[in-house]
């Protein structure tokens, strides 16, 4: 255990709420602008808000040492294969605290709600860019994730 990895054994995952949702619509920001994504502002704070208001969501931060380091948001959805499906939606450490542990806990909080709403899986997309960034597969599978081999097509309708 390294002196950095013990500043964050007291890690908390806190729902985000009407206190702190400014805090994860500026790592919402951050992620997407990191990823080279617009990271509007505006938007983001109106999507977070219908996010935080519909049952079928739910979005954490990590919290460590007084500082909020993460976010993870999660979906629940309904399909005749499926019954519940949970997808985790965003996934972010700051990148100064990255390497311990943070994204293994928001995930881990994130499947336990899903299980909790009674959902059958839980599914991850992740993008080539992302994976050719990040290596995301690697870092799923140790997370216990296994690819399906299916395609995502998309139809934009904005
Ligand atoms: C990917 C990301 C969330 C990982 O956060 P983190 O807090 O450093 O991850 P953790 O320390 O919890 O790592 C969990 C495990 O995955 C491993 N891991 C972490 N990052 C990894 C990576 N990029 N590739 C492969 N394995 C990785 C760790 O070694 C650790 O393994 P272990 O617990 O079995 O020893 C973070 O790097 C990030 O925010 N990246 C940019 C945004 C992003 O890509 N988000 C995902 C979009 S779906």
């Amino acid at each position: 255990m390294t002196i950095a990895g013990r500043l964050y054994e007291g890690l908390e995952i806190i729902p985000v709420d009407a206190h702190n949702a400014e805090i994860a619509v500026l790592l919402l920001q951050r992620f997407f602008q990191d990823e080279g994504f617009s990271g509007n502002h505006s938007i983001i704070a109106a999507n977070l808000d219908r996010l935080r208001r519909d049952d079928n969501h739910w979005v954490a931060l990590a919290l460590s040492s007084g500082h909020f380091v993460g976010i993870v948001t999660v979906t629940s959805m309904l399909y005749i294969e499926w019954g519940h499906l949970g997808e985790i939606g965003d996934l972010y450490v700051l990148p100064e605290a990255r390497g311990n542990r943070v994204a293994r806990r928001l995930v881990q909080a994130a499947i336990e709600w899903c299980r909790a709403r009674g959902c059958s899986a839980v599914e991850v997309v992740t993008t080539p860019l992302v994976e050719a960034a990040h290596g995301l597969s690697d870092f799923y599978s140790r997370l216990g994730f296994a690819a399906t081999g299916r395609t995502i097509s998309l139809l934009r309708l904005d």
